[in-house]
């Protein structure tokens, strides 16, 4: 059976991602590092749907975690799918040092490690027989924004580098999909140390399921980019032709810590 990768599976957009790929009948490997949580994932994925399921737990903050994470996902399996989905963010002012290690850790989740799956699943399935990635960037991708910098700039790398990708396999057998959802109920927030926190949560936030079954359904048709909701919309589209200094003043009043 094709075998699907999802970083990130212990909770939230991830642990619906592993529903979803295992109602599709994909054997499923589980990666993040709460090994108990994905273990309970595991044990209900295999319950449900009949499904192989691998946890192999990887801190995906660390240097060489997610070479070595792959490493042992693809001995002796054809990986179909790669969720490039585990992520985190970091509230608060750049200039502020205490906020320096969740902002490096950031960096290595979103960029690194999500950049060094990517390279070695796109290669190996290019050499095979096609398969497909979904990056979980965000509406963030679209803006700069004062008070979480870090995490903004993290997502537009995901945007810009899997829009690239997409071109560059067109035709390949390959699909590369950017999601990017807006504001969602899972554990971003309290993990972000932004738990009720700014004006964004305020906004109406869809569940998990919602927002990952329209990702689950844009990669199965290979599209390059989904932004989930009406609303998400607005916040991609806006940016693009609004002045940035209006874009940065209303960004940063969205993510300002109450
Ligand atoms: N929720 C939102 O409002 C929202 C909006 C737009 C985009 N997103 C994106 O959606 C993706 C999923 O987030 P979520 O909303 O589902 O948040 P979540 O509930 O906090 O889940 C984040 C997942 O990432 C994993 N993770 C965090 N740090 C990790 C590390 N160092 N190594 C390995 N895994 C790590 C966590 O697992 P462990 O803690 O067990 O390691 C967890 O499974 C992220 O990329 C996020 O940026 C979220």
């Amino acid at each position: 059976m094709a075998w699907a990768l999802i970083t990130g599976a212990s909770e939230g957009l991830g642990r619906e991602f592993a529903r979803l790929a295992a109602e599709d009948r994909h054997d499923l490997i589980l990666t993040a590092r709460r090994v108990d949580l994905l273990e309970v994932v595991a044990a209900e994925m295999r319950a449900e749907h009949g499904v192989a399921v691998e946890v192999i737990p990887a801190d995906l903050a660390q240097q060489g975690e997610a070479a070595r994470l792959w490493q042992v996902a693809s001995a002796g399996r054809e990986i179909k799918v790669l969720v490039n989905n585990a992520g985190l963010g970091s509230a608060g002012a750049f200039a502020d040092p205490e906020d320096w290690a969740r902002e490096y850790a950031s960096v290595m989740v979103n960029v690194v490690s999500l950049t060094v799956l990517m390279k070695e699943a796109v290669t190996a399935m290019a050499a095979g027989s096609g398969g497909r990635v979904l990056n979980v960037a965000s509406t963030a991708a679209f803006m700069p924004g004062p008070g979480m910098a870090v995490y903004h700039a993290t997502k537009s790398y995901v945007l810009s580098l899997s829009e690239a990708v997409a071109h560059e396999l067109r035709g390949s057998g390959v699909t590369v999909t950017a999601l990017c959802p807006g504001a969602t109920r899972t554990g971003f927030f309290r993990a972000a140390d932004v738990e009720g926190g700014t004006m964004l949560q305020r906004l109406p936030m869809p569940p998990a399921e919602v927002v990952a079954l329209k990702g689950w359904a844009a990669m199965k048709e290979g599209r390059r980019v989904a932004v989930t909701g009406v609303q998400n919309k607005l916040f991609a589209f806006l940016p693009r032709i609004a002045p940035k200094a209006l874009v940065l003043r209303i960004a940063a009043q969205f993510l300002r810590r109450r």
